[in-house]
């Protein structure tokens, strides 16, 4: 079933698991991905940057993903992350994505609390779910966190408020995580998501989920995030198997034989996740 964030994440707090997001990097990992949430009969969320919704197209995509989600048993979202433009996230609403990112974190709480509402505006008249984050995911450097204090921790009280004022499905928070690291491990601040999972009723969104240990990401779920994005470790996957088949192939090899391996890497990974998570039999 295609379905949307809001009701993707609707039993996460409840039963305290979490509902992987992964970025899809290519319209080949597509098959991999639901494949993966199939053989754990778990919901997944498959989600594009900006970029990759323009590289393949954003009726492409959730064409795509509608037939293969309505086709299986078990529930999918199709997510726009980190869009900081409107007209980004009104071409995504109206080509039928099922929920949608805005991402204004950089800009002080009241203009985020603006934007974030005009999203929310267009987006649920349309029966589109809406994603927004609160403080600062740190930064890295070749996989690596740079330790240079640039995370700003998400604060409970602006959390409430920023909650109230916009009406949002979903809110992202900063905990300490970083996109990218995949050569360190995070290090979490579990007091501040507890600060803010105690006065919040919304699902709660781990950005940066490449890098943290799995032990990590068991408490977080315990600590009630419900959605885990992972997005580079499918990346180094997929080009890790990449650069293995295709180094020692024949010119007139068949690219899909190549690819296979890559594809299958991809799924590998977010079935393992998945496992972590918990979502394994979750409607
Ligand atoms: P990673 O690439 O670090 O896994 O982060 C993914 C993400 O948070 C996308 O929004």
């Amino acid at each position: 079933m295609y379905v949307t964030l809001k009701e993707i994440l609707k039993n996460t707090r409840k039963y305290k698991f979490a509902v992987g997001a992964f970025n899809i990097h290519c319209l080949e990992m597509v098959p991999a991905m639901i494949e993966a949430a199939k053989a754990k009969n778990s919901p997944i969320i498959l989600q594009v940057s900006p970029a990759t919704c323009k590289y393949i197209g954003a009726s492409l995509l959730s064409n795509l993903v509608k037939y293969l989600a309505n086709k299986a048993d078990i529930n999918v979202t199709l997510h726009l992350d980190h869009a900081k433009d409107f007209n980004t996230i009104k071409e995504a609403v109206d080509n039928g994505f099922s929920s949608v990112m805005i991402d204004a974190s950089a800009l002080p709480l009241e203009e985020n609390i603006e934007k974030t509402k005009e999203v929310v505006e267009y987006a649920s008249k349309r029966g589109v779910s809406v994603e927004s984050e609160l403080g600062t995911i740190g930064g890295t450097e070749e996989g690596v966190a740079l330790n240079d204090g640039k995370i700003i921790y998400t604060h409970p009280q602006d959390a409430i408020k920023f909650i109230e004022a916009t009406g949002i499905d979903a809110l992202a928070i900063a905990i300490g995580t970083s996109h990218g690291q995949y050569k360190s491990k995070a290090k979490l601040n579990f007091n501040v998501l507890k600060e803010i999972y105690d006065v919040t009723n919304i699902p709660l969104v781990l950005h940066g989920g490449t890098g943290v240990s799995n032990e990590d990401l068991k408490k977080c779920i315990l600590g009630g995030i419900s959605k885990v994005n992972v997005g580079t470790e499918l990346n180094v996957a997929w080009v890790t198997a990449a650069k293995e088949n295709f180094g020692k192939a024949k010119v007139n090899d068949s690219c899909r034989d190549l690819l296979i391996p890559s594809n299958f890497a991809v799924q590998k990974v977010i079935e393992d996740k998945i496992d972590i998570l918990g979502s394994s039999n979750r409607k």
